[in-house]
């Protein structure tokens, strides 16, 4: 597959996952416009990348300005092959803490954001019959850990808007993936603490994720995904799960895995992870208990 000369817009591509998809687009031949809400960011971002990458500044809770963004991108090159949703925020604590302008913040950034990006370059997509929508959803849009309830839900909701469009989307050429990495070394994993709950303890220690994935190879992974994609649309490689879930979990934490596994099928489950419920500030935490979909996700299987 050769992706020279395409062209990819990232949102929340100043920082972690989404400066690292623009680094693999860019690399791989892709013109990628770096956007996000800190144009700054962004514009460091495209620095870095020589002139197959520009920036632009775009808060993805506007409609209209995610809407005028793929306009621009489609006026200027003539196409847009390319959409990662990516921009998210977290709030991790007890759920009691958290106040409705919080809620609404969570909700505005990581589901309405992933909206707006499908809203404007969907049709743009049909139209051409050619395209690929990328949602940076999480491990948390596939199970159901408490203290992060806010981020859990809105990741949920990325993973079922994805499943639902990719099953319309391929017959009108266009793919969906959806990427549902477990902890990544990335910024987020010190932010939106309330109470105290840091994302950084929560994951890597709370759900015995020792060592967080690297960015860079969580977008080459998505990439490759991608890659697998276009040589069969609506298909995964294994051909059986319903949609391509990135990687999901960090390459220390096959013991993780297993306790999911386990946990999954009932049975009790001891390490990490569940030694953390007895500690102050993981009260009730429960992602190994709740892991619906398994079956989706190839490393879980
Ligand atoms: N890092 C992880 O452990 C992890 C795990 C699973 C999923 N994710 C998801 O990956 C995505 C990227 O997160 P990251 O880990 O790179 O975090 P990050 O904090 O490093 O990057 C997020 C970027 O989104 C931008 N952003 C925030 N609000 C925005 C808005 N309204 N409009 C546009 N941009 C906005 C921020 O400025 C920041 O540059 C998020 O959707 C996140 O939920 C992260």
């Amino acid at each position: 597959m050769n992706f020279a000369g395409k062209q990819a817009i990232v949102t929340g591509a100043g920082s972690g996952i989404g400066a690292a998809l623009c680094r693999a687009l860019v690399s791989a031949g892709v013109a990628v416009v770096c956007t996000d809400i800190d144009a700054d960011a962004a514009e460091r971002t495209a620095a870095a990348l020589g002139a197959n990458a520009r920036s632009a500044r775009l808060d993805v809770t506007d409609a209209a300005a995610v809407q005028a963004a793929v306009d621009e991108v489609v006026d200027r090159a003539g196409r847009l092959d390319l959409m990662f949703n990516n921009a998210g925020i977290v709030w991790g604590g007890d759920t009691e803490l958290l106040a409705l302008d919080q809620w609404n913040a969570i909700i505005d950034v990581n589901i309405r954001g992933v909206v707006h990006g499908v809203t404007a370059a969907y049709p743009v997509m049909v139209r051409r019959g050619h395209g690929h929508i990328i949602n940076t959803a999480s491990m948390a849009g596939l199970t159901a850990a408490g203290q992060i309830t806010s981020y859990v839900t809105t990741k949920h909701a990325v993973v079922g808007l994805s499943l639902a469009l990719r099953s319309e989307a391929v017959s009108r050429g266009v793919g969906v993936l959806v990427v549902c990495p477990s902890a990544v070394e990335t910024p987020i994993l010190d932010e939106g603490a309330i109470g105290g709950i840091v994302g950084r303890n929560y994951f890597l220690q709370g759900q015995g994720v020792r060592t967080a994935y690297d960015p860079d190879r969580l977008a080459r992974d998505t990439f490759a995904r991608h890659r697998e994609e276009q040589g069969n649309p609506g298909e995964t490689a294994t051909g059986t799960c319903p949609v391509a879930v990135g990687p999901v979990v960090a390459d220390s934490d096959a013991a993780h895995v297993n306790r999911l596994h386990r946990t999954a099928a009932g049975q009790p489950t001891r390490g990490p992870y569940t030694d953390s419920l007895s500690k102050p500030g993981f009260r009730g935490g429960n992602l190994a208990t709740v892991c619906q979909w398994p079956q989706w996700i190839p490393s879980l299987r």
